[in-house]
């Protein structure tokens, strides 16, 4: 017996889990467990096996990286993805909870060293994105923008997570953890903080302005190219999920 997405009790017996289970998280796709020493990332019935393959291929390649992540295991449940556990919390909850004053500095200094991959099997962001925008059906002149703008910043083959906020980093005995890379791809590390921007505009307003102050006044990052990426990253996070913000970060955009 579990509980899916929507809180329902799932009236099926998991082999995997012996009744001593704890739901430890939620994201936007699965309920995560405890049980017995390790967690465990259930999908919802109606989500396709293949992602979850593809989830576990990137996870593999991103475990070969010195970067700071779980492992996972395929289990013989296929919406059951088994992870080391983390115990921990978020770095959500750390700045929230714990009034963590230096979550931001943390998240630039986590990003920057995820970007110093570059050797991964991992697909192109860019291809990926040209596609993703096409088959948005909205605003032909914004996608016209976008694509545009997706031409002129370059091509580079960094390893970019594309879904890093706090929820995605845990913290536990000092140490970060990366979590949740099924976004992650190939491509120039602009387009990792514009979504990083995006993201928090959406539901931490203030946070996200001290990030982008960090962010822009980094020598060692390279910005030439933020506004454009910040707008690529606002029509396909507009895709993907419609929110108030992002429509008026893409506006304000618009009218420079
Ligand atoms: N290996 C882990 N150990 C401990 N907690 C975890 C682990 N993986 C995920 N979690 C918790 O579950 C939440 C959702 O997991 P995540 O992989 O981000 O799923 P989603 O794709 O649904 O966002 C996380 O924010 C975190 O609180
Ligand atoms: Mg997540």
């Amino acid at each position: 017996m579990y509980k899916n997405l929507f809180d329902q009790e799932v009236d099926i017996e998991l082999p995997i889990f012996d009744g001593s289970e704890k739901v430890i998280g939620k994201g936007a796709q699965a309920v995560v467990y405890y049980c017995n020493g390790f967690a465990y990332k259930v999908y919802n019935d109606d989500y396709p096996e293949e992602w979850i393959k593809f989830e576990i291929f990137i996870q593999n390649e991103v475990a070969n990286t010195n970067l700071p992540v779980v492992k996972y295991y395929e289990t013989e449940v296929p919406n059951i993805i088994k992870m080391d556990y983390i115990d921990g919390i978020t770095l959500g909850s750390r700045m929230r909870l714990e009034q963590y004053n230096n979550g931001i500095r943390d998240i630039i200094l986590l990003e920057k060293k995820i970007h110093k991959v570059t050797d991964l099997k991992l697909l192109s962001f860019s291809s990926f994105a040209i596609n993703d925008i096409n088959s948005f059906q909205c605003n032909w002149q914004w996608k016209e923008r976008a694509i545009n703008f997706l031409e002129d910043i370059p091509e580079k083959n960094n390893l970019i997570h594309l879904d890093f906020h706090v929820n995605n980093i845990m913290y536990a005995e000092g140490n970060y953890y990366i979590i949740d890379w099924i976004n992650a791809r190939i491509g120039n590390p602009i387009f990792d903080y514009a979504r990083t921007y995006i993201i928090m505009n959406e539901f931490m307003h203030p946070e996200s302005k001290e990030y982008q102050t960090l962010l822009l006044s980094d020598r060692e990052i390279d910005t030439s190219f933020w506004e454009k990426a910040v707008y690529v990253m606002a029509l396909l996070r507009l895709k993907e999920r419609r929110t108030k913000n992002t429509l008026e970060l893409l506006q304000r955009l618009e009218n420079k």
